[in-house]
């Protein structure tokens, strides 16, 4: 955006539209406010009383102004809602073939975690002009990750996760803001995005040693929560169903529904295994919530995505078999150029 402008920088594939929508909005409401302005100053000039005794011509309404009063104002707010709505699909449809961060808000901070393990807190590393998904939860109350030069804000709501994807255009360090009250020190709850060229990057990953990714720290928790005594130790499925493949497949449920297997899915039937019972097995999955943290959800959420063979968002994305070690490279999601 123009400097000369108090404005946050422009720096992803959505800002510049975000920012032509509101400067039409801008535009219209600045002319329609002059317009009203002129025609009542016109008004009052050409309809003045010109001598105390003066009756007006009676005025009985025309069909023809009201049509036309109605049907522009009609056109231009449609203009608005077709224009916003493009935005919106773009902005909040899942990225497809994203770089996947996880992300756990609390008070009163930031955690990430990249696909190959690296963590950081209240700062995100990621590539230039490649597309980055946030999949994100919080540990207590709702928070929202609002980077405003990227024009893009999400709430992360307690419960479920929710996401946000944006492309960074410029190479920088950009804030991020927590934008939705939390407590005490809600406006302490912020950070930076750094985006840093892909070969930058690259070397920004291999040399942060990173401890476990979070599918091969999620394979652990699957063992030492006794997963594998139902869904057998390579979760082909046992008196619990196969877990192999499940992430992005339709489920059938007892009672005859289908469901598509995606985060929430999962998460949902670590904590609250009776709400949907996959078809042909009994409801005796006892539930973990209290035993396992949101990040450790995610971890586990993570290691069951690495082993599907159908990935709905990335359908081009190999995963990583199960023993995989952390490397340099980004593995549930590798980059389409790559
Ligand atoms: Cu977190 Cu406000």
């Amino acid at each position: 955006m123009q400097s000369w402008l108090p404005f946050p920088e422009s720096a992803s594939t959505l800002s510049g539209e975000v920012d032509a929508l509101y400067f039409y909005l801008w535009g219209v409401t600045a002319f329609f406010t002059l317009l009203i302005y002129a025609v009542v100053i016109y008004f009052v000039i050409r309809y003045r009383r010109r001598n105390p005794f003066e009756i007006p011509r009676p005025i009985e309404g025309s069909t023809k102004l009201e049509t036309l009063w109605s049907v522009i104002p009609l056109l231009i707010a449609m203009t608005i809602f077709v224009w916003g709505a493009k935005i919106y699909f773009a902005q909040y449809r899942p990225a497809q073939n994203a770089l996947e961060v996880y992300v756990v808000g609390k008070q009163w901070m930031w955690k990430f975690q990249h696909a190959t393990g690296q963590r950081e807190i209240n700062e995100l590393h990621v590539p230039l002009g490649q597309r980055v998904k946030l999949i994100m939860t919080t540990e207590d109350v709702i928070h929202d990750v609002f980077i405003p030069a990227f024009r893009v804000k999400t709430d992360v709501v307690p419960g479920k996760y929710t996401t946000e994807w944006f492309q960074a255009t410029k190479p920088g360090r950009y804030n991020f803001f927590c934008a939705e009250y939390c407590g005490m020190n809600h406006s302490g709850m912020r950070g930076y995005i750094v985006v840093m060229e892909p070969t930058e990057y690259e070397n920004w990953l291999s040399g942060n040693a990173s401890g476990a990714s979070p599918a091969a720290a999620g394979r652990g928790m699957y063992e030492s929560l006794g997963c594998v005594s139902c869904h057998g130790a390579n979760a082909e499925g046992g008196r619990g169903p196969a877990l192999m493949g499940v992430y992005g497949s339709k489920v059938v449920l007892n009672g005859g529904q289908s469901v598509t297997a995606d985060e929430g899915y999962l998460r949902e039937s670590i904590l609250n295994p009776q709400a949907k019972v996959v078809t042909g097995f009994g409801p005796i999955m006892p539930s973990f919530q209290g035993q396992i943290s949101e990040e450790q959800l995610l971890q586990v959420v993570a290691y069951l995505k690495s082993l599907s063979t159908a990935k709905p968002e990335s359908a081009t994305a190999k995963p990583p078999p199960p023993s995989a070690q952390p490397s340099a490279q980004p593995k549930s999601s590798p980059s389409p150029k790559r």
